[in-house]
Protein backbone atom coordinates (compact mmCIF):
# COMPACT_ATOMS: atom_id res chain seq x y z
CA UNK A 1 0.00 0.00 0.00
CA UNK A 2 1.08 3.29 -0.79
CA UNK A 3 1.94 5.72 2.00
CA UNK A 4 -0.79 8.76 2.37
CA UNK A 5 0.14 12.14 1.07
CA UNK A 6 1.19 13.63 4.77
CA UNK A 7 4.13 11.08 4.03
CA UNK A 8 5.15 11.55 1.13
CA UNK A 9 8.03 14.47 -0.18
CA UNK A 10 8.43 17.31 1.57
CA UNK A 11 5.69 16.46 3.77
CA UNK A 12 7.55 13.12 5.22
CA UNK A 13 9.61 13.50 8.29
CA UNK A 14 13.88 13.63 8.26
CA UNK A 15 14.91 10.82 10.30
CA UNK A 16 18.08 12.79 11.96
CA UNK A 17 18.72 15.36 14.59
CA UNK A 18 21.45 17.51 13.38
CA UNK A 19 23.60 20.63 14.39
CA UNK A 20 25.68 22.86 11.80
CA UNK A 21 27.60 25.62 12.41
CA UNK A 22 28.06 28.96 9.84
CA UNK A 23 25.23 28.23 7.41
CA UNK A 24 26.02 29.20 3.44
CA UNK A 25 23.76 32.23 2.48
CA UNK A 26 23.09 33.91 -0.73
CA UNK A 27 22.20 37.74 -0.04
CA UNK A 28 22.90 39.66 3.25
CA UNK A 29 21.09 38.90 6.87
CA UNK A 30 20.18 42.14 8.07
CA UNK A 31 23.41 42.51 10.81
CA UNK A 32 20.98 44.03 13.36
CA UNK A 33 18.59 40.68 13.86
CA UNK A 34 20.22 38.67 16.25
CA UNK A 35 18.13 35.80 18.02
CA UNK A 36 16.70 32.44 16.83
CA UNK A 37 14.08 31.53 14.57
CA UNK A 38 12.43 28.57 15.69
CA UNK A 39 9.39 26.94 13.98
CA UNK A 40 7.62 23.88 14.62
CA UNK A 41 5.49 21.29 13.04
CA UNK A 42 4.83 17.33 12.77
CA UNK A 43 7.91 14.77 12.19
CA UNK A 44 6.42 11.11 13.12
CA UNK A 45 9.54 9.45 14.18
CA UNK A 46 8.01 5.55 13.96
CA UNK A 47 5.05 5.23 13.05
CA UNK A 48 2.16 6.55 10.43
CA UNK A 49 0.00 8.52 12.06
CA UNK A 50 -3.59 8.65 10.56
CA UNK A 51 -3.37 12.65 9.89
CA UNK A 52 -0.93 15.34 9.08
CA UNK A 53 -1.70 17.03 12.39
CA UNK A 54 -1.07 13.74 14.40
CA UNK A 55 3.33 13.55 13.93
CA UNK A 56 5.28 13.80 16.67
CA UNK A 57 6.39 17.50 17.20
CA UNK A 58 9.89 18.55 15.91
CA UNK A 59 11.36 21.90 16.29
CA UNK A 60 13.52 23.05 13.35
CA UNK A 61 16.10 26.46 14.53
CA UNK A 62 18.36 29.19 13.07
CA UNK A 63 20.60 31.24 14.82
CA UNK A 64 21.19 34.83 13.34
CA UNK A 65 23.92 37.27 14.93
CA UNK A 66 26.03 39.98 13.47
CA UNK A 67 24.89 38.88 9.67
CA UNK A 68 26.02 35.14 10.84
CA UNK A 69 23.92 32.19 10.97
CA UNK A 70 25.12 30.83 13.49
CA UNK A 71 23.45 27.61 13.68
CA UNK A 72 21.01 24.80 12.59
CA UNK A 73 19.44 22.41 14.96
CA UNK A 74 16.52 20.13 14.81
CA UNK A 75 15.30 18.72 17.45
CA UNK A 76 11.62 16.91 18.29
CA UNK A 77 10.12 17.60 21.84
CA UNK A 78 10.72 14.89 24.44
CA UNK A 79 7.18 14.65 25.33
CA UNK A 80 5.63 11.44 26.70
CA UNK A 81 4.22 10.68 23.71
CA UNK A 82 7.67 11.02 21.81
CA UNK A 83 9.91 8.97 25.04
CA UNK A 84 6.78 5.84 24.65
CA UNK A 85 6.77 5.98 20.80
CA UNK A 86 8.75 2.76 20.54
CA UNK A 87 6.52 0.91 22.55
CA UNK A 88 3.75 2.55 20.44
CA UNK A 89 5.55 1.09 17.23
CA UNK A 90 5.53 -2.15 18.54
CA UNK A 91 1.39 -2.26 19.14
CA UNK A 92 1.44 -0.06 22.41
CA UNK A 93 -1.74 2.13 22.40
CA UNK A 94 -0.73 5.36 22.86
CA UNK A 95 -1.59 6.66 26.80
CA UNK A 96 -4.59 9.07 26.92
CA UNK A 97 -2.89 11.48 29.39
CA UNK A 98 -2.78 15.14 29.59
CA UNK A 99 1.14 15.16 28.63
CA UNK A 100 1.01 12.77 26.03
CA UNK A 101 1.10 15.64 23.79
CA UNK A 102 2.72 15.53 19.74
CA UNK A 103 3.53 18.97 20.63
CA UNK A 104 3.72 19.91 16.76
CA UNK A 105 1.91 22.82 16.10
CA UNK A 106 3.32 25.94 17.42
CA UNK A 107 6.66 27.44 19.54
CA UNK A 108 5.72 30.23 21.75
CA UNK A 109 7.84 32.90 24.35
CA UNK A 110 6.16 34.12 27.60
CA UNK A 111 7.67 35.21 30.91
CA UNK A 112 10.68 33.61 29.58
CA UNK A 113 10.09 30.62 29.19
CA UNK A 114 9.69 29.01 25.61
CA UNK A 115 6.01 26.90 25.39
CA UNK A 116 5.43 24.32 22.67
CA UNK A 117 2.03 23.55 22.21
CA UNK A 118 -0.57 21.52 20.34
CA UNK A 119 -4.10 22.13 20.94
CA UNK A 120 -5.07 19.01 22.62
CA UNK A 121 -2.62 18.55 25.34
CA UNK A 122 -0.77 20.79 27.74
CA UNK A 123 2.72 22.60 26.85
CA UNK A 124 6.18 21.32 26.65
CA UNK A 125 9.14 23.91 27.91
CA UNK A 126 11.88 23.70 25.25
CA UNK A 127 15.22 25.48 25.78
CA UNK A 128 16.88 28.18 23.24
CA UNK A 129 19.36 25.46 22.03
CA UNK A 130 15.58 23.21 21.91
CA UNK A 131 16.14 20.87 24.51
CA UNK A 132 13.14 19.80 26.43
CA UNK A 133 12.44 20.88 29.79
CA UNK A 134 9.56 19.04 30.55
CA UNK A 135 6.16 19.55 30.76
CA UNK A 136 4.93 23.08 31.64
CA UNK A 137 1.40 23.15 33.67
CA UNK A 138 2.00 26.46 35.11
CA UNK A 139 3.00 25.22 38.20
CA UNK A 140 -0.11 22.92 38.60
CA UNK A 141 -2.78 25.74 37.99
CA UNK A 142 -3.17 24.61 34.46
CA UNK A 143 -5.89 21.63 34.57
CA UNK A 144 -6.77 21.66 30.79
CA UNK A 145 -5.26 21.22 27.36
CA UNK A 146 -3.66 24.91 25.61
CA UNK A 147 -4.14 26.04 22.15
CA UNK A 148 -1.24 26.39 20.33
CA UNK A 149 -2.44 30.22 19.84
CA UNK A 150 -2.56 32.03 22.42
CA UNK A 151 -2.51 35.90 22.60
CA UNK A 152 0.31 38.14 24.33
CA UNK A 153 -1.26 41.28 25.24
CA UNK A 154 1.07 44.80 24.02
CA UNK A 155 -0.28 46.57 26.73
CA UNK A 156 -0.53 44.37 29.92
CA UNK A 157 2.37 41.75 28.82
CA UNK A 158 -0.37 39.25 29.60
CA UNK A 159 -1.20 35.78 28.09
CA UNK A 160 -4.72 35.33 26.89
CA UNK A 161 -5.51 31.65 25.99
CA UNK A 162 -8.05 28.63 26.30
CA UNK A 163 -8.49 25.02 26.69
CA UNK A 164 -10.91 22.72 24.85
CA UNK A 165 -12.33 19.40 24.37
CA UNK A 166 -13.48 16.20 26.87
CA UNK A 167 -16.58 14.28 26.12
CA UNK A 168 -18.72 16.33 29.33
CA UNK A 169 -18.61 20.01 30.06
CA UNK A 170 -17.09 22.71 30.30
CA UNK A 171 -16.19 21.96 26.74
CA UNK A 172 -14.07 25.13 26.84
CA UNK A 173 -12.21 27.31 29.25
CA UNK A 174 -10.70 30.72 29.06
CA UNK A 175 -7.31 31.32 30.99
CA UNK A 176 -5.35 34.67 31.47
CA UNK A 177 -1.72 34.58 32.82
CA UNK A 178 -0.38 37.58 33.77
CA UNK A 179 2.67 38.90 32.36
CA UNK A 180 4.99 37.00 34.96
CA UNK A 181 3.62 34.01 33.73
CA UNK A 182 1.09 33.24 36.52
CA UNK A 183 -1.69 31.78 35.78
CA UNK A 184 -4.29 34.32 37.53
CA UNK A 185 -7.44 33.32 35.46
CA UNK A 186 -9.17 30.06 34.84
CA UNK A 187 -13.27 29.76 33.66
CA UNK A 188 -15.13 27.77 31.83
CA UNK A 189 -17.51 28.90 29.09
CA UNK A 190 -20.68 27.08 28.64
CA UNK A 191 -20.77 25.75 24.82
CA UNK A 192 -23.31 23.21 23.53
CA UNK A 193 -20.44 20.42 22.47
CA UNK A 194 -16.75 19.85 22.33
CA UNK A 195 -16.17 21.56 18.97
CA UNK A 196 -13.06 22.06 17.04
CA UNK A 197 -11.03 25.43 18.37
CA UNK A 198 -8.08 25.79 16.61
CA UNK A 199 -7.60 29.49 17.58
CA UNK A 200 -9.02 33.04 19.07
CA UNK A 201 -8.93 36.57 18.86
CA UNK A 202 -8.28 39.10 21.24
CA UNK A 203 -8.36 43.04 21.49
CA UNK A 204 -8.10 45.62 23.78
CA UNK A 205 -10.81 45.32 25.47
CA UNK A 206 -12.83 41.82 24.55
CA UNK A 207 -12.06 37.98 23.96
CA UNK A 208 -13.48 36.37 20.68
CA UNK A 209 -13.95 32.74 20.58
CA UNK A 210 -15.43 30.51 17.63
CA UNK A 211 -17.81 27.74 18.42
CA UNK A 212 -17.79 26.71 14.61
CA UNK A 213 -19.53 23.33 13.30
CA UNK A 214 -16.85 20.92 13.36
CA UNK A 215 -17.72 18.47 15.98
CA UNK A 216 -16.05 15.73 18.00
CA UNK A 217 -16.64 12.41 16.46
CA UNK A 218 -15.63 9.34 18.92
CA UNK A 219 -15.94 7.07 15.20
CA UNK A 220 -13.47 9.29 13.56
CA UNK A 221 -10.80 8.33 16.86
CA UNK A 222 -11.52 4.57 16.67
CA UNK A 223 -10.38 4.94 12.59
CA UNK A 224 -7.25 6.73 13.82
CA UNK A 225 -7.64 10.02 12.06
CA UNK A 226 -8.48 13.19 13.58
CA UNK A 227 -11.65 12.91 15.94
CA UNK A 228 -13.99 15.88 14.19
CA UNK A 229 -16.37 16.03 11.86
CA UNK A 230 -18.02 18.76 9.59
CA UNK A 231 -22.21 18.88 11.22
CA UNK A 232 -24.96 20.37 9.19
CA UNK A 233 -26.61 20.80 11.64
CA UNK A 234 -24.61 22.77 14.65
CA UNK A 235 -25.16 26.48 14.53
CA UNK A 236 -21.90 28.59 13.95
CA UNK A 237 -21.44 31.49 16.78
CA UNK A 238 -19.34 33.86 17.93
CA UNK A 239 -18.78 33.99 21.48
CA UNK A 240 -17.55 37.47 22.89
CA UNK A 241 -16.61 38.24 26.30
CA UNK A 242 -15.43 41.08 27.84
CA UNK A 243 -11.65 41.56 29.49
CA UNK A 244 -12.37 43.97 32.11
CA UNK A 245 -15.47 41.68 33.51
CA UNK A 246 -13.69 38.22 33.22
CA UNK A 247 -16.14 35.84 34.94
CA UNK A 248 -19.02 37.38 33.18
CA UNK A 249 -21.65 35.76 30.53
CA UNK A 250 -20.22 35.53 27.07
CA UNK A 251 -22.34 37.26 24.58
CA UNK A 252 -22.90 34.79 21.48
CA UNK A 253 -24.03 35.93 17.77
CA UNK A 254 -24.84 33.74 15.01
CA UNK A 255 -22.94 33.46 11.64
CA UNK A 256 -23.00 31.62 8.11
CA UNK A 257 -21.51 28.55 8.49
CA UNK A 258 -18.32 27.71 7.88
CA UNK A 259 -14.58 27.42 9.33
CA UNK A 260 -11.71 29.55 10.27
CA UNK A 261 -8.08 27.53 11.41
CA UNK A 262 -6.31 30.93 11.89
CA UNK A 263 -7.61 35.03 12.60
CA UNK A 264 -5.46 37.36 11.33
CA UNK A 265 -5.65 40.26 14.33
CA UNK A 266 -9.12 41.43 15.77
CA UNK A 267 -9.98 45.36 17.27
CA UNK A 268 -12.29 47.62 19.07
CA UNK A 269 -14.21 49.88 17.14
CA UNK A 270 -16.14 51.79 19.19
CA UNK A 271 -18.79 49.34 20.39
CA UNK A 272 -18.06 46.93 17.40
CA UNK A 273 -15.51 44.26 17.09
CA UNK A 274 -13.59 44.00 14.29
CA UNK A 275 -11.75 40.30 13.39
CA UNK A 276 -9.54 39.59 10.45
CA UNK A 277 -9.91 35.90 10.11
CA UNK A 278 -9.18 33.24 7.19
CA UNK A 279 -12.37 31.75 6.71
CA UNK A 280 -13.42 28.22 4.84
CA UNK A 281 -16.93 27.39 3.85
CA UNK A 282 -16.44 23.90 5.69
CA UNK A 283 -14.04 21.65 6.93
CA UNK A 284 -13.90 18.32 7.77
CA UNK A 285 -16.85 16.95 5.42
CA UNK A 286 -15.62 13.46 4.72
CA UNK A 287 -14.85 12.45 1.41
CA UNK A 288 -14.43 15.87 0.50
CA UNK A 289 -11.86 18.11 -0.91
CA UNK A 290 -10.83 21.11 1.70
CA UNK A 291 -12.31 23.93 1.13
CA UNK A 292 -10.19 26.92 0.01
CA UNK A 293 -9.66 29.34 2.81
CA UNK A 294 -9.32 33.33 2.17
CA UNK A 295 -9.48 36.48 3.87
CA UNK A 296 -12.59 37.56 5.38
CA UNK A 297 -13.30 39.96 7.48
CA UNK A 298 -16.66 40.37 10.41
CA UNK A 299 -17.59 43.39 12.26
CA UNK A 300 -19.45 42.25 14.84
CA UNK A 301 -21.95 45.06 16.45
CA UNK A 302 -23.72 44.18 19.95
CA UNK A 303 -26.34 46.94 19.36
CA UNK A 304 -27.91 45.29 16.38
CA UNK A 305 -26.88 41.63 17.75
CA UNK A 306 -25.43 40.96 14.41
CA UNK A 307 -22.29 39.81 12.59
CA UNK A 308 -21.42 41.82 9.45
CA UNK A 309 -19.45 38.97 7.02
CA UNK A 310 -16.87 40.24 4.16
CA UNK A 311 -14.77 38.55 1.86
CA UNK A 312 -11.98 40.66 1.56
CA UNK A 313 -10.31 38.41 -1.30
CA UNK A 314 -11.08 35.36 -2.91
CA UNK A 315 -7.59 34.14 -3.29
CA UNK A 316 -7.04 30.77 -1.24
CA UNK A 317 -4.42 31.67 1.34
CA UNK A 318 -3.65 30.56 4.94
CA UNK A 319 -0.61 30.86 7.89
CA UNK A 320 -1.83 34.92 8.64
CA UNK A 321 0.44 36.89 10.62
CA UNK A 322 0.68 40.06 11.42
CA UNK A 323 3.16 42.41 13.92
CA UNK A 324 2.24 40.58 16.90
CA UNK A 325 3.13 44.34 18.54
CA UNK A 326 -0.27 45.19 17.07
CA UNK A 327 -2.15 41.68 18.91
CA UNK A 328 -5.30 42.91 19.56
CA UNK A 329 -4.95 46.76 17.77
CA UNK A 330 -6.08 47.96 14.77
CA UNK A 331 -3.03 46.75 12.07
CA UNK A 332 -2.38 48.19 8.67
CA UNK A 333 -1.01 44.63 7.42
CA UNK A 334 -1.55 41.06 7.21
CA UNK A 335 1.20 38.49 5.77
CA UNK A 336 -0.32 34.97 4.91
CA UNK A 337 1.22 32.18 2.45
CA UNK A 338 -0.15 30.64 -0.52
CA UNK A 339 0.73 27.69 -0.61
CA UNK A 340 1.98 25.00 2.16
CA UNK A 341 -1.31 22.86 2.13
CA UNK A 342 -2.18 20.31 -0.32
CA UNK A 343 -4.44 21.21 -2.91
CA UNK A 344 -4.48 24.79 -1.90
CA UNK A 345 -2.64 26.07 -4.80
CA UNK A 346 -4.04 27.89 -7.06
CA UNK A 347 -1.74 30.35 -8.61
CA UNK A 348 1.65 29.43 -7.47
CA UNK A 349 3.41 29.64 -4.11
CA UNK A 350 3.57 33.13 -2.57
CA UNK A 351 4.01 35.58 0.38
CA UNK A 352 1.27 38.10 0.18
CA UNK A 353 1.07 41.70 1.96
CA UNK A 354 -2.58 42.25 2.77
CA UNK A 355 -3.77 45.84 3.32
CA UNK A 356 -6.04 45.04 6.22
CA UNK A 357 -8.67 47.91 5.25
CA UNK A 358 -9.10 47.62 1.89
CA UNK A 359 -8.06 43.40 1.31
CA UNK A 360 -6.02 44.56 -1.56
CA UNK A 361 -2.93 42.36 -1.74
CA UNK A 362 1.09 42.57 -2.79
CA UNK A 363 2.48 39.27 -3.54
CA UNK A 364 5.95 37.97 -3.70
CA UNK A 365 6.12 35.17 -5.53
CA UNK A 366 8.13 32.04 -5.57
CA UNK A 367 8.83 29.81 -8.89
CA UNK A 368 6.96 26.81 -9.01
CA UNK A 369 9.48 24.58 -7.46
CA UNK A 370 9.45 26.48 -4.09
CA UNK A 371 6.91 26.00 -1.01
CA UNK A 372 7.34 29.14 1.79
CA UNK A 373 5.42 28.17 5.22
CA UNK A 374 3.91 30.59 7.43
CA UNK A 375 5.84 34.06 7.26
CA UNK A 376 6.61 35.28 10.46
CA UNK A 377 6.92 39.32 10.78
CA UNK A 378 10.21 40.16 12.26
CA UNK A 379 10.18 43.89 13.19
CA UNK A 380 13.19 45.90 12.17
CA UNK A 381 12.97 48.26 14.48
CA UNK A 382 10.59 50.05 18.10
CA UNK A 383 7.53 51.49 16.07
CA UNK A 384 4.70 48.69 15.60
CA UNK A 385 3.52 48.04 12.57
CA UNK A 386 6.41 49.87 10.72
CA UNK A 387 9.19 48.05 8.79
CA UNK A 388 10.16 44.61 8.91
CA UNK A 389 11.17 41.33 7.61
CA UNK A 390 9.70 38.15 6.89
CA UNK A 391 11.12 34.77 7.98
CA UNK A 392 9.96 31.45 6.00
CA UNK A 393 11.60 28.19 5.56
CA UNK A 394 11.32 27.57 1.99
CA UNK A 395 11.45 24.01 0.19
CA UNK A 396 12.70 23.85 -3.09
CA UNK A 397 11.76 20.98 -4.77
CA UNK A 398 14.47 20.79 -7.35
CA UNK A 399 17.31 20.35 -4.88
CA UNK A 400 15.76 18.72 -2.23
CA UNK A 401 16.38 21.31 0.09
CA UNK A 402 15.20 24.10 1.77
CA UNK A 403 16.37 27.51 2.73
CA UNK A 404 15.68 30.19 5.96
CA UNK A 405 14.07 32.88 3.59
CA UNK A 406 14.14 36.52 4.57
CA UNK A 407 11.83 38.97 2.68
CA UNK A 408 11.53 42.96 3.32
CA UNK A 409 8.02 43.53 4.44
CA UNK A 410 7.54 46.57 2.77
CA UNK A 411 8.97 45.63 -0.91
CA UNK A 412 7.57 42.32 -1.42
CA UNK A 413 8.55 42.66 -5.33
CA UNK A 414 11.87 42.02 -4.37
CA UNK A 415 13.78 39.30 -4.33
CA UNK A 416 14.75 38.17 -0.82
CA UNK A 417 17.67 40.13 1.30
CA UNK A 418 18.89 36.44 2.11
CA UNK A 419 18.22 33.00 1.65
CA UNK A 420 20.20 30.90 4.38
CA UNK A 421 21.02 27.27 3.02
CA UNK A 422 19.74 24.81 5.47
CA UNK A 423 22.50 21.28 5.68
CA UNK A 424 18.95 19.51 5.45
CA UNK A 425 15.21 20.00 3.91
CA UNK A 426 12.76 21.03 6.22
CA UNK A 427 9.90 19.22 5.76
CA UNK A 428 6.20 21.32 5.76
CA UNK A 429 4.72 22.72 8.95
CA UNK A 430 3.25 24.95 11.07
CA UNK A 431 4.13 27.82 12.87
CA UNK A 432 7.02 29.77 14.58
CA UNK A 433 8.87 32.55 15.92
CA UNK A 434 11.32 34.65 16.00
CA UNK A 435 13.15 35.34 19.46
CA UNK A 436 14.89 37.73 19.63
CA UNK A 437 18.12 38.31 21.93
CA UNK A 438 17.02 41.13 23.44
CA UNK A 439 13.47 40.98 24.24
CA UNK A 440 12.28 42.96 27.45
CA UNK A 441 8.41 42.67 26.27
CA UNK A 442 8.86 38.73 25.86
CA UNK A 443 8.19 38.94 22.13
FE1 LIG B 1 -2.49 26.91 13.64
Amino acid sequence: MSPPAHMVGNFAPVPTEATVTELPVTGAIPPELAGQYLRNGPNPRSDVPGHWFLGDGMVHGVRLEAGRAVWYRNRWVRTRAFTEGTERAAGTERPSDPLAATANTHVVRHAGRLLVLVESAQPYEITCDLDTVGPYDFGGRLRTPMTAHPKICPTTGELHFFGYGGVEPPFLTYHRAAADGRLILSRPVDVPAHTMMHDFSLTAGHVIFMDLPVVFDLTAVLSGGMPYRWSDTYQARLGVLRRDDPHGDVRWYHITPGFVFHTVNAHDDGDRVVVHVIRQAEAFRPDTPVAAPSLWRWTIDPTTGSVDEEQLDDRPTEFPRIDDRRTGLPTSHGYTVASAIPGRITEGPAVTRYDLRTGVPTVHQFPASQVPGEATFVPADDRPDGPGWLMTFVYDATRDASDLTILDAGDLGAKPVARIHLPQRVPFGFHGNWIPDTDGSDR
